[in-house]
């Protein structure tokens, strides 16, 4: 059964973060905390927004692929929309970039700061259609609660 509860990681995440000053570890733990947290995933991770791409960064599971275009798979298409990316089976999402040939659903969380997109959260699972609608707004919400830390730091990696 996938029941996470996203209240509870919300204030866990508030603990752990609210008093970090360097950037690159706060968004580190935030990647631990989740991946740990949430169950049956395969992978979950930071890509960074470095001009007019996306960058591999903190990252939990398999070594995965370092560069994506804007308009370049899941992860391309939640940045250049600015709109969560819920894909139930990821064979059937077109451009599709395989990183782990275990995942098979994905959940893509763009990340603003000030307005601006900073980069995305990725999160695959291996299990077809694991992320329900309630999956996708506890992610949020952590991903707003995460943004908003960066905000009062003034700082992303
Ligand atoms: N599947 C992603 C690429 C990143 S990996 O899943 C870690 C995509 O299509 O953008």
């Amino acid at each position: 059964m996938n029941q996470t509860d996203y209240k509870l990681l919300d204030s866990q995440l508030q603990v752990l973060l609210e008093n970090e000053s360097d950037a690159l570890a706060a968004t580190s733990n935030f990647v631990g905390l989740l991946y740990n947290a949430i169950d049956n995933i395969n992978w979950l991770g930071i890509y960074v927004l470095r001009g007019d791409e996306l960058v591999l960064g903190p990252f939990q599971g398999k070594p995965a692929c370092v560069h994506i275009a804007l308009d370049e798979g899941v992860c391309g298409a939640a940045a250049s929309t600015l709109q969560t990316q819920r894909v139930a089976d990821v064979h059937a999402f077109p451009g599709h970039i395989t990183c782990d040939p275990d995942s098979r659903s994905e959940l893509v969380v763009p990340l603003t700061v000030n307005g601006d997109l900073v980069g995305v959260l990725d999160i695959d699972s291996p299990e077809p259609g694991r992320f329900s609608e309630t999956d996708q707004a506890g992610v949020e919400k952590l991903c707003r609660s995460f943004c908003a830390l960066q905000e009062k730091r003034g700082s992303f990696i």
